[in-house]
């Protein structure tokens, strides 16, 4: 789609026009004009037909990108502006799609810009072929070819700073799928006098350059050169540099471009030895030496640098030296060996090193074919690429034995171009019946016959010339042809038969001049004989051949004494011509393509167009006769058949097929569209189309009803897809709503069934509960009127059957039920009562609930009276006991800790019986009342804390205080003077005695006891102290307590947890206020 967008056309933004064919009117001036239109708009491609006409812009155009290959890839060859891409892309895909072998000739003269359009083929067709590694490597490889062939062929001249001095040949090789293979290189006649000589402004091969400029240092001492041009007398001096040319940066190009190639390293090697050889050769010199016989004899001037070459290519000096000097000619198992004078010397010299130099040239090219040759034997198809010389003249007259064989090869050229453009074409038209005027052109086979006929050719004769016993000079050969050629037409000499030229002075008598088809060009015949035979003494090259340098031992297997042939080697005249022949007879098989290079100016200048220049090169390149023949004739032709097949679907009754004969066919189809009769021819078996537009318009139409016959192939094919997949579906939606129904349908129902038994439970429970109401009614009414009717009843039994009842015959019995009850109960109770033991808790239970507060109360009065009981059975003195017990209780209980343990004691009062003691009988007889307690008690000291025995006496109204062992009444308190009893809250014996101040008594102070029945002691002075003086007597429970000794009070402390003295607290003096008791 987007091509059709951007579809150009050849007619569109035209600059003159591009094809030629479509120039009016056509002549020499519109013809140069409109080149020279297009050369000023950057336009340097114009077509003839399907020719290409190149003009040399000399200066880099942007027409070359990446971007423009996309352009032209896969276009017609019409539809875009003429480009050299174009022509490439049509012979590429006509060899890839139908087959056909191609051929692209490009000629012109030197520096026209053929070198550079073969690169732009190479390079498109790399572009647009095949893609991957191997083919990438394959393509890499033979675009690389071209530096290293470029760096050894070509060299600077007048006409061109990189000018081909060779005949160059590619096949490209491709698959069936146009993926490269491979690739097979000719060359053809290197210029190798070029080696020795060069003209005036001109350079020797570039690789000598290269090598000196670019070597490295240890390369060029490996080498033994030296980097300065002109130490080397084979490199003319005068213009050894070329503007914008970097010998290093090409020499480095050269050595990675062999390296891509396949070159090993020691090949490089070998290469550039030669190469070295080569250049060393040219500084051997020699001087005359005479002898004695007379004869003339050379010898080398300094051997120094001959020691070097021997050094660098293993030649013993010694041989080399000799075959300097001496010549051996064999004849019939004779040997005679004659001196070399010095002409002679320098002679051999310079046509070994051109030898050398020309035959590595060629062993550089066998060993690139082994690299890129095709790996496989599968079939090949052909692309050839020829890039030769162009047509060489020399103005000065220097024209020699190359540019003569450069022309010839330029002639037969030329030749094959009419042959296949202008006389094919007019014989196709006789051939096929086409009515034809005449178109008349020059036809250059007379020249080619001139030059290479077998018999009267001027390469034959030179050949006799060369091979004639005898004296053989260049004037013998030129005397020769002055003979046999003088009637030619094209041929002219001084001593030509016509005399209309023996007064041309411009001719000089060493000179012939040709006619060529390009232009007149005159021949030095200097040398002609000479490099025919291309002689290399046999001295040199057996000394070559015994080398111990293997490149160079291959270069001269006819130095091999083994296999010495007495046979002369084929002239170079007569091996070009055969090269040539093979080369003819080649490119007449494949279908050519044609680029003719035209150079625009002699300055090498961009911009610049010589109109007079032009003018030549496109008279002689018979450029305006191919337009006329291509205006004449028939832009296109095509056999009937493969015409039908491609455009029969442009018309109804050829579609799809055509039963008659195709060129009816063609017929109908052409009247059909209504192409106008004069734009066709029917020929024998081939349509012949005049205009090129008419065939862009037939392939436009073509193209249109592509793609209307592919919409339709899709209208049709979208349609059964889309019918196809409606069915489909609908079949689907079929399934899918019958299944979807049947799953609403049944849902409905569920729901209609739900809801018609929730309505029918409704209504059940709605008729149940009626019927429930209605019964549960007439159960109410019938209850109602059981009820009624048992009332009534009654009623009726009670009015009937009172007079038979007393009036509270009820209360009567409930009274008596009740008392019979309370009988029973008591009756019970009497055999279930307790003990009487007043700690006996056991009661019966309770019988009936309505005697509760009745059981409760004869429980506590059942208690009482077994209290009383109980108390009635104590003596007085038990009472009394218990009194005094109870007052213990009362006065100590939870106070003290010591209580407790009292309880279970007996207080018996009088532990010491004094009266019966006679030790104590002073002491009974001081006491007349009752003793109350006699009892030994710890006395306190009050100093040092210390305890000492006192018998403790209390009586009705004294406590009296008296020694242990003599019963001495000590001290005598009367009770009334007792104010307080202290004692600790703990498990102690201790209590202190406190007395009224300024009693009789209390001179001392108060008294600090210890006793074991404190509690006793403490009780019965209390109740002593009561009755005595009706006054309670104060005790005080405390841990701390202030006792009164004599001025001094001191305080009683009491500490818990001394374990120190077993179980007995110990009592101690802290200082003057303190008395510290320790209890355990
Ligand atoms: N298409 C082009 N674009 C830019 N420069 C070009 C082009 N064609 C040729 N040239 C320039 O012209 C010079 C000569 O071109 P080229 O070497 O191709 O000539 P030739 O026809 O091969 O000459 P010879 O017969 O001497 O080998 C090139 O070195 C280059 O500078
Ligand atoms: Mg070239």
């Amino acid at each position: 789609m987007a091509k059709m967008e951007a579809k150009t056309s050849l007619l569109d933004n035209m600059i003159g026009v591009g094809d030629m064919v479509l120039l009016e009117p056509l002549n020499e001036d519109t013809f140069i004009n409109n080149l020279k239109k297009r050369f000023d708009h950057n336009e340097i491609y114009t077509y003839i037909g399907s020719v290409v006409i190149s003009l040399n812009p000399y200066r880099s155009l942007p027409i070359y990108s990446p971007e423009k290959v996309e352009e032209y890839r896969n276009r017609n060859f019409y539809e875009l502006s003429p480009h050299i891409f174009a022509l490439s892309d049509e012979a590429y895909r006509s060899l890839r799609d139908q087959d056909k072998d191609q051929c692209i000739l490009i000629t012109g003269e030197s520096g026209a810009g053929k070198t550079e359009a073969s690169k732009l083929v190479m390079s498109y067709v790399a572009a647009v072929c095949g893609k991957g590694a191997e083919v990438n490597q394959v393509k890499e490889q033979l675009l690389q070819s071209n530096p290293v062939l470029e760096a050894f062929g070509n060299a600077k001249t007048v006409k061109n700073d990189n000018s081909s001095r060779f005949g160059k040949y590619m096949d490209i090789e491709f698959d069936f799928k146009g993926d490269p293979l491979g690739g097979v290189i000719s060359n053809y006649l290197l210029e190798k006098s070029r080696v020795v000589k060069q003209p005036r402004g001109e350079r020797n091969f570039h690789i000598f350059y290269q090598i000196l400029s670019g070597g490295s240092e240890d390369l060029l001492c490996k080498l033994k050169l030296e980097r300065d041009f002109s130490r080397y007398n084979y490199l003319g001096l005068d213009s050894a540099r070329v503007n914008g040319v970097d010998d290093a940066a090409n020499f480095r190009t050269v050595r990675n471009a062999m390296q891509i190639v396949g070159f090993m390293d020691h090949e490089t090697q070998s290469v550039f030895e030669v190469v070295a050889a080569v250049l060393k050769l040219g500084n051997i010199e020699f001087k005359p030496e005479s002898r004695v016989n007379g004869l003339d004899e050379s010898k080398i001037k300094d051997k120094n640098e001959l020691k070097e070459i021997c050094e660098l290519t293993g030649i013993d000096q010694s041989v080399l030296e000799r075959a300097f000097s001496f010549r051996t000619v064999e004849a019939k198992q004779e040997k005679v060996s004659t001196t070399l004078n010095v002409a002679q010397a320098y002679y051999a010299r310079d046509a070994l090193a051109k030898n050398l130099y020309s035959r590595l040239f060629s062993w550089l090219v066998t060993r690139i074919n082994e690299s890129i040759k095709a790996q496989t034997k599968v079939r090949k198809k052909v692309m050839g690429v020829l890039d030769i010389y162009g047509f060489e003249i020399f103005e000065d007259g220097e024209n020699s034995f190359e540019q003569f064989i450069i022309n010839y090869c330029n002639e037969k050229l030329q030749q094959i171009f009419i042959e296949l453009t202008l006389k094919e074409e007019q014989e196709e038209y006789i051939r096929e019946g086409i009515e034809w005027t005449h178109i008349e052109y020059f036809n250059n086979a007379i020249i080619c016959d001139l030059i290479e006929n077998n018999q009267t050719g001027i390469l034959a004769m030179l050949d006799e010339e060369c091979l004639r016993p005898g004296t053989v000079t260049d004037d013998t050969f030129l005397e020769k042809l002055n003979q046999i050629c003088a009637t030619h037409q094209h041929f002219e000499s001084r001593m030509s038969k016509c005399s209309r030229f023996l007064n041309d002075t411009s001719l000089p008598h060493c000179c012939f001049r040709i006619q060529h088809y390009a232009g007149k060009v005159m021949y030095q015949v200097e040398g002609f004989v000479d490099k025919n035979n291309d002689l290399l003494y046999r001295d040199l090259s057996q000394a070559m051949w015994k080398a111990n340098h293997s490149l160079i031992k291959d270069l001269f297997p006819e130095g091999n004494p083994a296999k010495i042939n007495l046979k002369r080697p084929p002239t170079a005249g007569s091996q070009f011509k055969a090269s040539v022949a093979t080369l003819m007879k080649n490119l007449q098989t494949k279908n050519p393509n044609y680029i003719r290079c035209i150079k625009p100016n002699d300055k090498k200048a961009a911009h610049i167009f010589n109109d007079a220049l032009v003018c030549h090169q496109v008279r002689y390149l018979g450029l305006l006769e191919n337009v006329r023949v291509r205006r004449a004739g028939y832009a296109f032709r095509q056999p009937y058949e493969p015409c039908l097949e491609r455009y029969k679907m442009l018309c109804k009754q050829t579609w799809p097929h055509w039963g008659g004969p195709a060129r009816d066919g063609v017929e109908v189809l052409f009247n059909d569209l209504e192409i106008p009769e004069e734009e066709y021819s029917f020929g024998r078996s081939k349509i012949f189309i005049r205009n090129p537009r008419t065939l862009f318009k037939l392939e436009d139409l073509r193209k249109q009803r592509l793609e209307d016959l592919a919409t339709l192939i899709q209208k049709i094919y979208r349609g059964w897809k889309c019918r196809t997949h409606f069915l489909l579906m609908k079949k689907s939606q079929i399934v899918i709503a019958s299944w979807y129904r049947r799953y609403a349908q049944q849902k409905k129902y569920q729901k209609i069934k739900s809801s018609a038994i929730i309505v029918q439970s409704y209504i059940r429970g709605w008729k149940a509960r009626k019927l429930l109401r209605e019964l549960k009614h007439q159960k109410r009414c019938n209850k109602a009127v059981t009820t009624i009717a048992a009332y009534w009843h009654g009623t009726q039994v009670r009015r009937e059957y009172r007079k038979f009842f007393r009036a509270n015959a009820g209360r009567k019995i409930s009274e008596f039920i009740l008392q019979k009850i309370i009988q029973k109960y008591f009756l019970e109770m009497k055999n279930k009562m307790p003990s009487l033991s007043p700690v006996d808790k056991n009661w019966p239970a309770r019988p009936y609930l309505f005697l509760d507060s009745t059981h409760n109360e004869l429980k506590r009065i059942f208690h009482l009276w077994r209290c009383k009981k109980y108390r009635d059975q104590f003596t007085d003195q038990q009472k009394l006991v218990y009194e005094e017990k109870l007052e213990a209780s009362e006065l100590f209980k939870d106070k003290k800790a010591l209580y407790p343990a009292s309880v279970g004691q007996p207080f018996q009062g009088a532990y010491l019986e004094i009266s019966k003691n006679p030790k104590y009988k002073k002491l009974k007889d001081a006491v007349d009342e009752k003793i109350i307690i006699a009892e030994v008690v710890n006395k306190i000291n009050r100093a040092n804390g210390k305890a000492t025995s006192r018998i403790f006496l209390l009586t009705n109204s004294n406590v009296l205080l008296a020694d242990q062992k003599s019963g001495n009444i000590k001290s005598e308190v009367p009770l009334g003077d007792v104010t307080k009893v202290s004692m600790s809250s703990q498990n102690d014996g201790f209590f202190a005695v406190h007395l009224k101040e300024g009693s009789g008594a209390a001179g001392k102070g108060d008294f600090l006891f210890s006793s074991d029945h404190l509690i006793e002691m403490a009780t019965k002075l209390y109740r002593t102290t009561l009755t005595q003086t009706k006054q309670k007597l104060n005790i005080e429970i405390s841990d701390e307590f202030l006792v009164q000794f004599r001025q001094d009070k001191v305080c009683v402390k009491f500490i818990q947890g001394n374990q120190r003295n077993g179980n007995v607290p110990t009592c101690k003096r802290k200082n003057n206020r303190l008395l510290e008791v320790a209890v355990p």
